[in-house]
């Protein structure tokens, strides 16, 4: 029960905050709907509410960029000389036995709201795979136990959910018998909301009882860690690395033995893989320098020239994109959050379903409101010590983010086909092409088959014939 008391107390703060129009109908409310919506205000930090309406709802700028900032170095693909490949050599010993003694997790933020692939339920359960049509799910399920028992040992899968998507997620893994995993290691956990604003910087309630929220974006993630009790159990795994990378990714390489261990050589608290861009003006965050720390400044807020800026031998100054896979340390996640540490928010003006003053539902066919994130790059300059590793595009990266063109459902099958027939090629196998070079058939290999190139080789018993147009999987 309220106390008149407590009652009081919360319509002097919402009237301090501007936001007393979130009791605009509680007269009409029952006493569970009352007891609902106090919890809900209970939620909202109102020591930063006021500062988001101005920095962020009504003032429309763009974070600002640094003064000074200097493009960041990375480790190559390939070695680059020979102290080099020894100590890539020595990355990977390391990370074998980091993996074999259970130090090292997956974890993947699949909270999204995935609103341009427009798939009904968590983008996790998108079926992608060219022959099996397997989900998103399923293919990092069977890499989690492809490596488990490469490695012999457990390998535990951290999943970061949101009010969006936690039911219906645990109800996929709980109907898919959790893709063959042991359920223990499988930890299913939400991450945190914030509310939505109209342009007058009003909360929006979606309902008389309910407040308009969405989720805080992947930065939400390493509060999430800590306040869901992973972090804890992480620490009585022994786990000490994490393997982040995004749903949407097919393509990932979630054990990478030489990114987990120059991440562990170079004692690094949490490092990033980095593609090359194709073009200036990629949409993927710059990888930057800003006062000796890795940063990540956003595509629309690198200025045109540095964007175009080139090196002598013509590759961009500012050539290296961010893709959304880190290493993380738990230790650097407790550290965080062993102080009140905020990531900035960044706004995105959206089409809010809300209810106005009627209570009458309102469904805008144009933005009407804001949305605000945090993102898990605004940490790096946090960490101590940050390293980047530069991958192929063709060996890890297809965002599945759109219902068609580029980055979309299509592209990414067509990649797995593409880096499945250029594994099977260098282990001799022939695969059949059309005129313009692109592959004429169907090919998927099971994780548990190889987990990358190299495996194919020792794996296959007799080459394979595969035949123009056929559907060859190899398990
Ligand atoms: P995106 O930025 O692509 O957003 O997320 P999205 O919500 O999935 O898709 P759109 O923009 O609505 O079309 C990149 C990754 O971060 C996760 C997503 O699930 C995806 O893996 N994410 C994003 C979260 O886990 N939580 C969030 O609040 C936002």
């Amino acid at each position: 029960m309220t106390t008149k008391k407590t009652f009081e107390n919360i319509k002097k703060l919402l009237n301090k905050h501007n936001q007393s129009h979130l009791l605009a109908f509680w007269e009409q409310l029952n006493s569970a709907q009352r007891q609902n919506l106090l919890a809900q205000i209970g939620q909202l930090d109102f020591s930063k509410i006021d500062d988001w309406v101005v920095y962020f709802v009504k003032k429309s700028s763009s974070s600002a960029l640094p003064a000074d900032f200097a493009p960041a170095s990375s480790y190559g693909p390939i070695p680059a000389d020979p102290d080099q490949r020894r100590k890539y050599a020595r990355a990977r010993e390391l990370s074998k036995e980091l993996i074999s003694a259970g130090k090292v997790a997956a974890f993947v933020v699949a909270g999204g709201q995935g609103t341009r692939l427009g798939f009904d339920g968590p983008k996790g359960n998108f079926p992608i795979s060219p022959v099996k049509n397997k989900t998103l799910f399923q293919i990092f399920a069977e890499i989690v136990a492809a490596v488990s028992e490469k490695y012999l040992t457990v390998c535990p899968w951290y999943i970061m959910t949101s009010s969006l998507n936690h039911i219906e997620t645990r109800e996929i893994f709980r109907s898919n018998s959790y893709y063959g995993l042991d359920e223990e290691n499988v930890f299913i956990f939400q991450q945190g909301t914030l509310p939505n604003f109209g342009f007058d910087g009003k909360i929006l309630l979606a309902d008389k009882d309910t407040i308009a929220c969405s989720p805080d974006g992947h930065g939400g993630s390493l509060k999430a860690l800590f306040q869901s009790g992973a972090l804890e159990d992480m620490k009585r795994r022994g786990v000490e690395f994490l393997s982040y990378w995004q749903v949407d990714n097919p393509l990932i390489n979630i054990f990478d033995p030489l990114f987990i261990g120059l991440h562990a050589l170079d004692a690094a608290e949490m490092s990033s893989k980095a593609l090359r861009k194709i073009k200036p003006k990629e949409e993927v965050g710059n990888f930057c320098l800003v006062d000796g720390k890795v940063t990540v400044i956003e595509y629309s807020d690198l200025p045109d020239g540095l964007a175009h800026k080139r090196n002598p031998d013509g590759s961009l100054v500012f050539g290296l994109g961010s893709i959304g896979i880190h290493i993380i340390n738990r230790s650097f996640v407790e550290k965080l959050n062993a102080e009140d540490f905020t990531l900035p928010l960044h706004r995105a003006v959206k089409k809010i379903s809300h209810i106005d003053q009627q209570g009458k539902l309102v469904e805008p066919a144009e933005p009407n409101g804001i949305k605000l994130e945090s993102f898990v790059f605004d940490a790096l300059p946090l960490a101590s010590k940050s390293i980047i590793l530069q991958t192929l595009r063709s060996e890890e990266f297809s965002p599945v983010k759109n219902a068609a063109g580029v980055n979309s459902a299509e592209t990414a099958r067509q990649m797995m086909v593409a880096r499945a027939a250029d594994w099977l090629e260098s282990a001799g196998v022939a695969v059949p092409r059309k005129d313009d070079g692109s592959v004429d058939c169907l090919i998927e290999i099971a994780p548990s088959f190889a987990l990358k190139k190299d495996d194919i080789k020792a794996k296959l018993s007799r080459i394979p014939e595969i035949k123009p147009k056929s559907r060859f999987y190899l398990t």
